[in-house]
């Protein structure tokens, strides 16, 4: 079993998309094991986005994931990293299959609807940024 991290971004909750979007995550076999709705700090937003300091849209992109709440979630599924990409599609929505999140949803690369972490040694991080061992919930098929 895999985990990533999924960020609904202030865009998604703006457009009252909560529900549709994790819709598709459930549907699409991924486990929730914690999930909280949050309003980025500036020093946070800055910290998670840390690699991107040196990209022109990195200010844009601090500024806009701290414009509103969010809702941040770790995901678990065999193959989770790659398979929550596949099913959030490219950063632009432009060139997002058919299908996707971002194809149906997003506007634009900045406003893009949803976060997933691009390795699975970066979904481990991104996971414990967010959330401590103690949050992350056993949510397996079959246990009541
Ligand atoms: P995300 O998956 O959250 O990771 C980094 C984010 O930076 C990305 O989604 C986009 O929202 C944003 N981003 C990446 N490239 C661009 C770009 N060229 N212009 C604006 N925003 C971008």
């Amino acid at each position: 079993m895999e985990r990533t991290l999924a960020i609904l971004k202030p865009d998604c909750v703006r457009k009252q998309l909560i529900g549709q979007v994790l819709d598709r995550i459930e549907r699409a076999g991924f486990r929730i094991l914690a999930l909280r709705m949050t309003w980025l700090t500036r020093e946070q937003a800055e910290a998670f986005y840390a690699v991107h300091r040196e990209r022109d849209f990195y200010p844009d992109l601090v500024e806009f994931m701290t414009s509103g709440p969010c809702v941040v979630m770790a995901l678990e599924k065999e193959n989770a990293v790659a398979d929550f990409r596949a099913l959030i599609g490219a950063t632009d929505p432009a060139e997002a299959a058919e299908g996707t999140i971002r194809h149906q949803f997003a506007d634009s690369k900045q406003c893009n609807i949803v976060h997933g972490s691009d390795t699975v040694e970066n979904g481990q991080k991104e996971v414990a940024f967010f959330f401590g061992e103690g949050e992350i919930v056993r949510n397996r098929v079959g246990v009541m």
